[in-house]
């Protein structure tokens, strides 16, 4: 969800106000995706590297977070929605986890879609803290499993149900706003066959018209996964 600074500065406005727009964009994308039947959509919310901004916009983004859960829960027991989190959240305020905590648990039974935010998200850490639970699963497991056999055991399923998003298929999706042409660390691990699109609209600007648009485009692409 790249593009509310910009999206703020172009207009004159303080960058923070571009995020709160942001904000609402997330409700009417979430609700159209559950409108139309994707299953899971995650969003990009904070990554393990937007620590770098100045602290107050660090922390208008952490209780615009919280407030996001208290307005939108609702809605997502309404639409049934489980909500879902993906990256290092331990990490963030303790009045933001509680928050996610309880939204997680709350919308626990829900079937109808999976929302993931991906927050203190990076893909590299993700990857890292994956191989660090094998290894330590290994290890405590007391199998005592000969080394050579322990490695071999180690597979890209095994892998994949080692990342945050384990149990979820990868995406077949993956949607950049604001036209900036790289990865930026998300989901380096599930998006090895992911289509990718690129739109210059600035995620403030990003519409239900805007998400229609990236599936008839993903609607045409022909996917190989490497084959013919
Ligand atoms: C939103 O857009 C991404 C978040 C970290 C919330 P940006 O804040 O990166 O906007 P630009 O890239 O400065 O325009
Ligand atoms: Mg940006």
């Amino acid at each position: 969800m790249d593009g509310n600074g910009r999206w703020a500065v172009n207009r004159g406005l303080p960058r923070i106000e571009g995020h709160r727009r942001g904000v609402n964009v997330v409700k009417d994308i979430v609700t159209e995706c559950r409108r139309i039947g994707v299953k899971y959509l995650t969003l990009y919310a904070f990554s393990s590297e937007n620590w770098s901004r100045p602290e107050k916009e660090v922390s208008f983004l952490m209780r615009l977070l919280k407030l996001f859960l208290l307005k939108e829960k609702r809605t997502m027991m309404k639409n049934n929605i489980r909500f879902n989190v993906i990256g290092r959240y331990k990490e963030l305020p303790a009045f933001v986890q509680k928050e996610l905590t309880k939204a997680m648990k709350e919308t626990s039974g829900n079937k109808g879609m999976v929302l993931s935010l991906a927050l203190n998200y990076g893909g590299r850490i993700e990857i890292v803290d994956a191989v660090r639970r094998i290894v330590s699963d290994v290890l405590s497991s007391g199998s005592g499993m000969a080394p050579e056999n322990a490695a071999q055991a180690v597979n890209e399923d095994l892998l994949s149900d080692y990342m945050y998003t384990g149990g979820m298929p990868d995406p077949d999706l993956l949607i950049r706003t604001s036209g900036e042409l790289r990865v930026s660390n998300f989901l380096l691990w599930q998006i090895a066959y992911s289509e990718f699109y690129v739109t210059q609209t600035l995620w403030p600007d990003f519409t239900a018209a805007s998400l229609h648009e990236a599936l008839e485009a993903y609607r045409k692409r022909d996917r190989r996964f490497g084959g013919i």
